[in-house]
């Protein structure tokens, strides 16, 4: 399979997203580091293009879902298609954690909208156009939440569960048509994300985010339909899911409430 040309990935500015594009770049493609704190895309484009990389900024706020799928229908045109897309943008941390009888209507409405709606219209404008030349490759970055409902995760887990589904149906869908889908749940990882949960919350296995960043690489380069990390917690949490819930919520609650 040839090596992509051209990567799009959003949630660039920071965490998984910008040592993911630090690592594409390094393999000599073309990345576009997308994300909404313009400052920090063209600092990180400079500091790529100073290691002999191509690099470009793309402000863009996949909440307003309509503009992104715009703007992204935009770019792959100008720039004779984008062959990898990494949907990693996402709003996690301590507002992903928060005691559902304590959410306000607008978190649980914002992560719904940037996790699942707006990561859906960051993959959405290059399904057709990879179809149509036979080749690409897109990868969301959803979570292990996805595998496993705890406490305080309602609207984070649902919003991962939902991208997970769309992953799975599109890996399906396009597989056969010479579009790979990669489906990526991390665990906890070292990020400004889980730096806002210290203690508030277990953070079991915590990955450092150089290693989280090199197994989704490996995983992007193998075509892999999922990724998965720490292999540990896992296990347990699908161990865990696959029990009758009536034997297994108490503890749940207990651990992670
Ligand atoms: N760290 C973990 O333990 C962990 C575990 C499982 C899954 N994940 C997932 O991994 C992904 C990356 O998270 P991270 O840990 O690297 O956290 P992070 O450092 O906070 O990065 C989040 C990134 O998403 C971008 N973003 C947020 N809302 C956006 C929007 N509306 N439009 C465009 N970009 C937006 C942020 O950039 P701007 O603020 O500049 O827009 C930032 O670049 C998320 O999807 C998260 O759910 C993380």
């Amino acid at each position: 399979m040839n090596e992509p040309k051209r990567a799009l990935i959003t949630g660039a500015s920071s965490g998984i997203g910008l040592h993911l594009a630090r690592r594409l770049a390094a393999r000599g493609i073309e990345v576009w580091l997308a994300a909404r704190r313009q400052e920090l895309l063209e600092r990180e484009v400079a500091a790529i293009i100073a290691a002999g990389g191509r690099a470009h900024a793309l402000v863009l706020d996949i909440s307003d879902t309509e503009a992104t799928v715009e703007r992204l229908t935009r770019l792959d045109a100008e720039v004779g298609g984008i062959d990898l897309v990494v949907s990693n943008a996402g709003l996690a941390g301590a507002r992903g954690a928060i005691p559902l009888p304590e959410c306000a209507w607008a978190d649980v409405r914002d992560i719904l909208q940037t996790n699942l709606v707006g990561n859906a219209a960051t993959l959405y404008p290059f399904i057709k156009p990879m179809v149509a030349r036979g080749h690409g490759h897109l990868v969301g970055v959803s979570s292990l939440s996805a595998d496993c409902p705890t406490a305080r995760t309602a609207p984070y887990g649902a919003s991962k569960a939902g991208l997970t589904y769309f992953l799975e149906s599109a890996d399906i869908e396009l597989r056969p048509r010479g579009i790979a889908v990669t489906i990526v749940h991390p665990g906890f990882t070292k990020t400004a994300a889980t730096d806002e949960l210290v203690g508030k919350a277990p953070m079991p296995f915590l990955v450092p985010i150089e290693k989280a960043a090199r197994l989704i690489d490996r995983g992007i380069r193998r075509r892999a339909r999922m990724v998965r990390f720490p292999f540990l917690l896992g296990l347990v949490g699908r161990l865990v899911a696959s029990l009758p819930r009536f034997l297994v919520a108490h503890l749940i609650y207990k651990a992670t409430r």
